[in-house]
């Protein structure tokens, strides 16, 4: 995920290495969200221009490429008052390279330069008014509009301030955003704000500060109320501008100050514990070392100042919020990684789906002969959780490979056939050589990855990027929710205009669209589960059963325990038990059985009912308020309804924190576990 930070020093000299270092020192602080290209703009030697550094690759690269132009940049030159902005970037928007790393600048004379954070979802609509207006873009970002906005709003108030100028152009994007912008025509300003993402300021002073809050300003509305985003823009970029009636209010506080943006508080606790959490919307600008706050109109229950905090963590729990481990972190982040997948690819008020990296492909898979999904771990569990549907809504045959054995195979491969090749980290090396297998004889190759400019995504012919965020933890747990929806929306994209699917389509969009809150609804089991993994983590197997569409998290969950816990679990067909696994029953074993009301409902109760017949104490996963079914439980964990094929989505996270914790209470390493790397680039 993309990282934030910048650096404004006033009346505190400091040599232009110092700055540097600070910039290149924050990057490394956010090397941990995970980037592919990072870059830096600060004034530059003779301070009337702007320097912007870029690099591909990792931040050392950045650094070592600064410090290689070490004469140019003056390193022993000192500041007294300066603005430095840096960015690493995780590409969203174009793959990643120098060209879209970020700071995005406005104009070849780097008028306006800014990093950003987030997804501008109407940028093509701003990009083709300022292309019309006669801007021309040298990036593939979303980003770059952001910076020619403001150079266009600029250009027709040239009386503007900084931040009057910013506050016009946010008012024009839709999506997520935190920006940190620096311009050459207001030396030692900065502006900040975001909206949808987080950003902070944090304050250092000689001395304590006079005050623990900064006043809030509000402004003028430049936006016309209603407008399509073209229209809002003609109109606002010819309003006369109105100056702001609200008084400014400069903070009483020592004059040598030093202030510092971030994404997150990881890259200032080093300098600074005394921070502003900035809300959606906040303008932050600091002009002549003062920092001041504006919104563009109050509402009734906003407070009237931004409080000063003090943060007392540790860095390295800072990176992980208030969470123990990456693992527990990223459990707990999928109501907005889901979210972030289907972003400006859901359109829930038209019911339609957009999947802009196969677009133009779809004709061709309309015509396939069959379908291959193709991957390893969990990323395979995907393609099993969401076979079913794919098949109901393409009606094409559907194969599921494990890439590992699918090579071991020499499966025939035809030209007509499309693979999909499912990888979070788009480098899995059985993956990627199944894929090459699979090119070789023709087929399409579409790749489903968390990694723009992976190897996988870069030998597709094309693909979807699932958004989720960077993994961390080594157990993937919201790749693999945002890999299933991924596939999810793969189906609804072909079944669009089939008329017999158009109420299942409308199921199936209500549940996507109530996923967030009941992913959330979900989480709240979490001290249930802990209390069940204390009375588990003693055990030496766990068996969890399930049938349909929730055969996959068995699968998934049982893979969650092993690699997390080293306990022995198995994922069991329920349609399987009597040929087999029900030799494993008795009283001792425990067993986890998924039973959704759903068309296999009478065939898992007849599962359910052999487990208790011989002993078994049988945990369920089930549908909230289904009392007739939990009557026959020890323990029960209800789970929200939804339509069937995204049971799966909803069932799954149990296990994640059962495995979790059963992790945590055998002191198990939760986010490296023994023997296991998150990227297995080796056959
Ligand atoms: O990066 P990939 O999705 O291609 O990785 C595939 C598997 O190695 C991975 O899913 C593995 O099974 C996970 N560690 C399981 O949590």
């Amino acid at each position: 995920m993309c990282g934030i930070f910048a650096y404004l020093n006033h009346l505190t000299p400091k040599t232009r290495k110092e700055v540097l270092d600070f910039l290149v020192n924050g990057l490394k602080r956010l090397e941990y969200r995970g980037y592919d290209s990072a870059g830096i703009a600060v004034d530059s030697a003779d301070g009337r221009n702007v320097s912007i550094i870029k690099k591909n690759g990792k931040v050392q690269a950045l650094q070592d490429e600064i410090y290689s132009r070490e004469a140019d940049l003056a390193f022993e030159a000192t500041a007294d008052c300066h603005v430095g902005i840096a960015h690493t970037r995780w590409a969203t928007h174009g793959t990643p390279s120098e060209r879209n790393a970020h700071p995005q600048r406005s104009d070849e004379d780097n008028t306006f330069c800014l990093v950003h954070n987030g997804i501008i979802t109407n940028y093509k609509d701003i990009k083709l008014f300022l292309t019309k207006k006669g801007h021309t873009f040298e990036s593939e970002t979303d980003t770059e509009i952001i910076a020619k906005l403001m150079m266009h709003i600029y250009k027709k108030n040239p009386n503007d301030t900084f931040q009057e100028i910013v506050e016009q152009c946010i008012q024009q994007l839709e999506g997520a955003f935190a920006l940190c912008i620096k311009s050459k025509l207001f030396p030692g300003e900065c502006v900040a704000t975001r909206r949808g993402s987080p950003l902070l300021v944090a304050i250092k002073t000689k001395t304590r500060l006079a005050t623990d809050h900064i006043p809030i300003l509000y402004g003028k509305d430049f936006r016309p109320h209603g407008g399509t985003a073209a229209e809002t823009l003609t109109a606002a970029s010819l309003m006369p501008r109105t100056p702001s009636t609200a008084e400014f209010q400069p903070m009483e506080e020592d004059k040598q100050v030093e202030y510092f943006f971030a994404s997150d508080a990881s890259a200032v606790i080093e300098h600074t514990n005394r921070v502003i959490f900035l809300e959606d919307d906040d303008v932050a600008a600091v002009k002549d070392g003062t920092l001041s706050i504006h919104r563009i109109r109050r509402n009734m229950d906003d407070p009237h100042a931004r409080e000063i905090t003090t943060i007392k963590m540790e860095i390295q729990q800072i990176m992980k919020g208030n969470y123990s481990f990456f693992m527990q972190k990223e459990i707990f982040e999928q109501p907005e990684s889901v979210v972030n997948t289907m972003r400006g690819r859901v359109n829930f008020d038209t019911q339609s789906i957009v999947l802009g990296g196969i677009k133009e492909y779809i004709p061709e898979i309309k015509r396939c002969r069959r379908l291959m999904l193709i991957a390893c771990g969990t990323s395979y569990h995907s393609a099993v959780a969401t076979r079913q549907l794919l098949e109901e809504l393409t009606e094409l045959p559907v194969m599921v490979e494990l890439a590992s054995d699918f090579l071991d195979r020499n499966t025939p491969v035809f030209r007509d056939d499309v693979c999909f090749f499912i990888s979070q980290s788009g480098e899995t090396a059985d993956t990627l050589m199944a894929l090459r297998y699979c090119k070789n004889r023709g087929a399409l190759i579409v790749g489903v990855t968390n990694t723009v400019g992976s190897s996988i995504c870069r030998e597709s012919h094309c693909g979807v990027h699932i958004n989720a965020g960077p993994e961390i933890g080594v157990a993937s747990t919201k790749a693999y929710t945002s890999q299933f929806i991924s596939l999810v929306m793969f189906g609804m994209v072909m079944s669009e205009d089939r008329i017999s699917l158009q109420q299942r389509r409308r199921d199936i969009m209500k549940g996507l669209q109530q996923l967030e809150e009941q992913i959330k609804e979900v989480l709240k089991l979490d001290s249930k589960v802990q209390e069940l993994a204390k009375d588990l983590y003693q055990n030496k197997s766990l068996l969890i059963m399930g049938r349909g569409y929730n055969f996959a998290t068995c699968m998934e969950g049982a893979l969650k325990v092993k690699e997390l816990t080293y306990m022995h679990s198995e994922g069991i067909m329920a349609g399987e038990l009597k040929h087999g696994p029900l030799a494993l029953v008795d009283e001792t074993m425990p067993v986890i059985m998924i039973v959704m009301r759903d068309p296999v409902y009478t065939k898992c109760m007849n599962a359910l009912q052999q487990v208790t017949a011989r002993q078994g104490q049988p945990i369920l996963i089930c549908e909230k308020g289904d009392k007739d079914t939990q009557e026959f439980a020890s323990r029960v964990l209800e789970v929200p309804h939804t339509v069937d094929c995204l049971q799966g989505i909803l069932t799954v996270i149990p296990l994640q924190l059962l495995s979790y914790h059963i992790a945590v209470l055998k002191g198990c390493n939760v986010d490296c576990p023994r023997n296991l790397a998150k990227s297995v680039t080796v056959e």
